[in-house]
C-alpha cells in the first residue's frame, strides 16, 4: 500500500498522485472518492469560506478526479455522498448542497465516461469516521441545545461489516445511486418534512422533554 496526500481540489497536485500511483503500480482499476468535511452550522451564521471549505473537496475534488480519469477505463468510480443530500437535516446546508452535487454527478458521469460512477449515499457509521471520532457531535449539540446525541444517533449507525457489505454490492450494481440506511427510509423522508423539531430523531427518552423550554437533557441522572 501506498499513502499520498494531496489537496483533492488541486488539479497539477492530483495530477501529480495519480502519475506517481501509475508508476508504482502500472495501473489504476477504481477510485474511491471520501474526501469530505463536515461543520453543523446555520446559514444566517455561514461564510462564504465556511460553505466553501465544506464543497470544495466534494465539489471541486470529484470534478478534478473526474478529469484526470474521464479518458480512462476504470472499473469503477465511487462518490462518497451522505443520507444529508437525501434528508436535509438541519443545519447542514452546505454539506447537503456538497452530497446533491455528487449524486447529481454520478448520472453526468455514467453519460459521458466509458466506466461506471456510483454515488452512495452513506448514513453515519458507527466504528470510524466523522462520527465516532471528531468533535462533529460536540458542535451539533451544541447548536441542537442537546445532550447525548452522539449515543442516540451511534445506536442507529451502521457498524462496519454492514457498510462494507453494502459498498460490496453498490460496487456489483449498476446504479448511479445508492441510498444505505439501517433505518426505514420511508420514516426518514416523512421526518424530514415535517417543521423542524431538534428532538424528533431522538428517542422516547429525550423526547419526555418535549415543550420544556430549557435545552433538553437527554437523560435524567
Ligand atoms: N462517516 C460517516 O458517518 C459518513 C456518513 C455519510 C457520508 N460520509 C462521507 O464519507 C466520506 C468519508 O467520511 P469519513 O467519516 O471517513 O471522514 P473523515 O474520517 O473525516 O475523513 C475524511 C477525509 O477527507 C480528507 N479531506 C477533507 N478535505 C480534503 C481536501 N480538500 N483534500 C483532500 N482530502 C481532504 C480528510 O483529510 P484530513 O484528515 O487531512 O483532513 C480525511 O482524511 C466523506 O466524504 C463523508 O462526507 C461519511
Amino acid at each position: 500500500m501506498e499513502v499520498f496526500v494531496a489537496e483533492a481540489s488541486d488539479r497539477e497536485t492530483m495530477r501529480e498522485v495519480v502519475s506517481q500511483t501509475l508508476k508504482r503500480f502500472q495501473v489504476i482499476n477504481g477510485v474511491i472518492h471520501a474526501a469530505g468535511i463536515i461543520r453543523p452550522h446555520l446559514i444566517k451564521s455561514t461564510t462564504k469560506g465556511m460553505a466553501d471549505s465544506v464543497l470544495s473537496p466534494k465539489v471541486d475534488g470529484t470534478m478534478v478526479l473526474f478529469d484526470l480519469f474521464k479518458g480512462t477505463n476504470l472499473d469503477f468510480m465511487v462518490l462518497f455522498s451522505s443520507m444529508a443530500s437525501v434528508l436535509g437535516p438541519y443545519a447542514h446546508a452546505d454539506y447537503s448542497a456538497a452530497n446533491c452535487f455528487l449524486d447529481a454527478f454520478a448520472n453526468y458521469s455514467n453519460s459521458v465516461a466509458k466506466f461506471h460512477t456510483v454515488a452512495i449515499n452513506w448514513p453515519v457509521w458507527k466504528e470510524v469516521g466523522i462520527g465516532a471520532g471528531s468533535s462533529y457531535f460536540a458542535e451539533l449539540e451544541a447548536l441542537l441545545g442537546v445532550e447525548d446525541l452522539q449515543e442516540e444517533m451511534l445506536e442507529k449507525a451502521i457498524l462496519t461489516d454492514d457498510g462494507l457489505e453494502a459498498f460490496k454490492r453498490a460496487l456489483n450494481s449498476d446504479h448511479a445511486q445508492i441510498i444505505v440506511s439501517p433505518e426505514s427510509l420511508n420514516q426518514l423522508l416523512e421526518q424530514s418534512q415535517a417543521p423542524f423539531d431538534p428532538t424528533m430523531r431522538l428517542s422516547r427518552r429525550y423526547r419526555t422533554m418535549e415543550g420544556s423550554s430549557q435545552p433538553m437533557k437527554s437523560r435524567q441522572r
